[in-house]
């Protein structure tokens, strides 16, 4: 019998389908307008590139990148902080199917507790639902310190001043208006203690990593400044900020 394994499932695995079809209609377009003479041949090759360009690229870069995570089985970064403190409080916004929430809950001190919160957006993840995150949690083993519930980031179900911790992993690029990530950022704000640690981590739109994965798609996602910015508006102190490969992880306090 083989054993269940957690599902963490897919980034935006229905675009990268959508892209990848696309892309082979372009490649499709690009062969008929080579085999084509004349004007036409040029034009409908030109075309095929252009598909290929804007649509192939990110459907085979993200699947790469899916790939990768997938067999990445890396430490959370930055949350060496969650150590130095008592019975932590965590909250994980946009915790998914739990991929950050389940690594930062293994790495809790003692009495250390984690609290994730999703809308559970099917299409940012495939199989993205409480279930499936409550059944990871139980397969890795750490059912017992974590609590994942509906919640959104922009009316978080918890009382003010009751986390040591929140993190928020590739999830306010979601968040699509900026009034809305204010919301949000005012949200965070008010369920921090004092002195309590905010860590967001995102995609660096100009980050050859995250061209390489996205293709002319990398402008879904915003500069590093615009994070910097949003964060010290809302009453942070930025701390300290790491790049991981086109990912940018902002350590902040309260
Ligand atoms: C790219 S996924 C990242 C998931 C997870 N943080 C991880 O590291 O795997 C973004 C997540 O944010 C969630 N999300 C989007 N908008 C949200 C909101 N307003 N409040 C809470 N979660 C949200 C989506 O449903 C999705 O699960």
């Amino acid at each position: 019998m083989s054993e269940e394994k957690p599902k963490y499932g897919w980034y935006v695995k229905n675009l990268i389908l959508a892209f990848n079809t696309v892309g082979l209609f372009g490649i499709i377009v690009f062969i008929i307008g080579l085999i084509i003479l004349g004007m036409l041949g040029v034009i409908l090759s030109i075309i095929g590139i252009a598909l290929m360009v804007f649509f192939l690229w990110p459907g085979i870069g993200l699947a790469v990148m899916n790939v990768i995570l997938d067999k990445a089985d890396s430490e959370v970064q930055g949350m060496d902080i969650i150590s130095k403190i008592q019975s932590p409080r965590v909250l994980d916004i946009g915790c998914g199917t739990g991929r950050t929430a389940i690594k930062i809950a293994k790495s809790l001190p003692k009495g250390g507790h984690l609290n994730g919160i999703d809308i559970y957006n099917v299409n940012a993840i495939s199989g993205n639902s409480l279930e499936t995150v409550n059944r990871n949690a139980e397969l890795e083993g750490v059912s017992d310190k974590t609590t994942f519930q509906y919640g959104s980031a922009t009316e978080i179900p918890f009382e003010d001043n009751k986390f040591n911790i929140v993190n928020l992993s590739s999830v306010l690029h979601e968040v699509h208006d900026y009034e809305d990530k204010e919301r949000a950022m005012k949200e965070i704000h008010r369920v921090l203690k004092p002195k309590g640690f905010l860590i967001i981590g995102e995609w660096n739109r100009y980050s050859w990593q995250l061209i390489l994965y996205s293709g002319i798609f990398c402008l879904v996602f915003q500069k590093r400044k615009y994070w910097d910015d949003l964060i010290r508006k809302h009453g942070f102190k930025i701390l300290n900020y790491e790049n991981f490969g086109g990912y940018v992880q902002f350590t902040a306090q309260k």
